[in-house]
């Protein structure tokens, strides 16, 4: 049996521009998704999800195919993260060059499609895990290119390397195109409101592409996002956080104007701006799922608790550590 874990994230700056190679910033958070995986001798692949919830709120997703040869669905919830898993193993299996079969059991407190990173995180647990259980401990960049390859199988091709690598190396990082980094890990008070609800990735990636074809403004809000995320950098880098609050309010603007955003994004942002919080935005994909704010007080995770349509709210520290080997 091994085991890794990995961290989910949020994005202070540059989800969906990141995708036409505009500059991000992004922050690992303890959250994680655990995987633990078990060779078999048939070379079948069983999934099995323990826990997808986030504080006691499962998320349910629509069951996978049952009926692929290789694959018996277990007797558990059957969930998106089923796919990810099984693009997964193939990368594990593309490392050895077997047709491995593995018992994969997922556990997770990052809620699934939620904009916290839980497909990248499951993907790096998984694959780190299936790879040592085979003996072969892949470096960090692998670990998180191989991640992106299966995100980028999954979203069918609608993916950037900034969720994989940030789970992959942990703390604080910069993502423009395939420049990955770690950046300085600003010491950001980070608060996360969460709807309850998910977004569907690929659906909205290809939302924002074709409104970026269609339109101009739509080009031009994607090149703005990345002249915030430009000026969010220098704010970091100054410890300016009322600079990186103010500029992640305009993010959050610019996303709207793509259509990602949701009312329910929307009157969570603007209960933490009014409890005091210094700036607010979705992170991720959006269409429903998390918001972060920046909060050095309390106010504004009480206001969001008590906020309706606001499922959960709670202060994230940053994971400074990327993937954890457990066994
Ligand atoms: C999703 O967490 C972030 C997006 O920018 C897509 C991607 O970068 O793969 C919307």
């Amino acid at each position: 049996m091994t085991r890794s874990s990995a961290p989910g994230k949020v994005y202070l700056f540059g989800e969906h521009a990141v995708v036409y190679d505009e500059p991000a910033v992004l922050c690992a958070i303890e959250r994680r998704a655990q995987v633990e995986v078990e060779q078999r001798s048939d070379g079948k692949l069983r999934v099995h999800a323990e826990d997808l919830s986030l504080d006691g709120f499962t998320v349910e997703y629509g069951a996978a195919a049952d009926d692929r040869p290789d694959v018996d669905v277990s007797e558990s919830l059957v969930t998106a993260a089923t796919q990810y898993v099984d693009s997964a193993i193939e990368q594990v299996r593309d490392v050895t060059g077997d047709e491995v079969g593995f018992d994969v059991t997922i556990e997770s407190d990052i809620p699934l499609g939620a904009g916290l990173g839980s497909s990248a995180a499951v993907a790096v647990a998984a694959i780190d895990a299936g790879t040592r259980a085979l003996g072969t401990t892949l470096e960090s960049d692998e670990l998180a290119d191989r991640a992106y390859r299966t995100e980028y199988e999954v979203q069918e091709g609608q993916a950037s390397r900034a969720d994989t690598f940030c789970s992959a190396t942990g703390g604080a990082v910069r993502v423009e195109g395939d420049d990955c980094r770690p950046t300085e890990s600003p010491d950001v008070p980070i608060v996360i409101g969460f709807d309850g609800g998910a977004g569907d990735t690929g659906e909205l990636v290809s939302g924002v592409r074709s409104l970026r074809e269609e339109y101009d403004f739509a080009a031009d809000t994607v090149e703005a996002i990345g002249d915030v995320v430009r000026n969010g950098e220098e704010a970091l880098v100054d410890d300016d956080l009322e600079e990186v609050g103010d500029l992640m309010n305009f993010n959050h603007g610019l996303l709207s104007a793509l259509g990602v955003s949701s009312r329910s994004l929307d009157t969570m942002v603007w209960a933490a701006r009014d409890a005091g919080a210094l700036g607010a935005k979705l992170t991720g994909a959006g269409g429903g799922g998390c918001i972060v704010a920046l909060d050095p007080t309390p106010e504004a995770e009480t206001a969001l608790s008590f906020t309706p349509g606001c499922q959960e709210a709670f202060r994230a520290e940053l994971a400074e550590t990327g993937v954890k080997r457990l066994e």
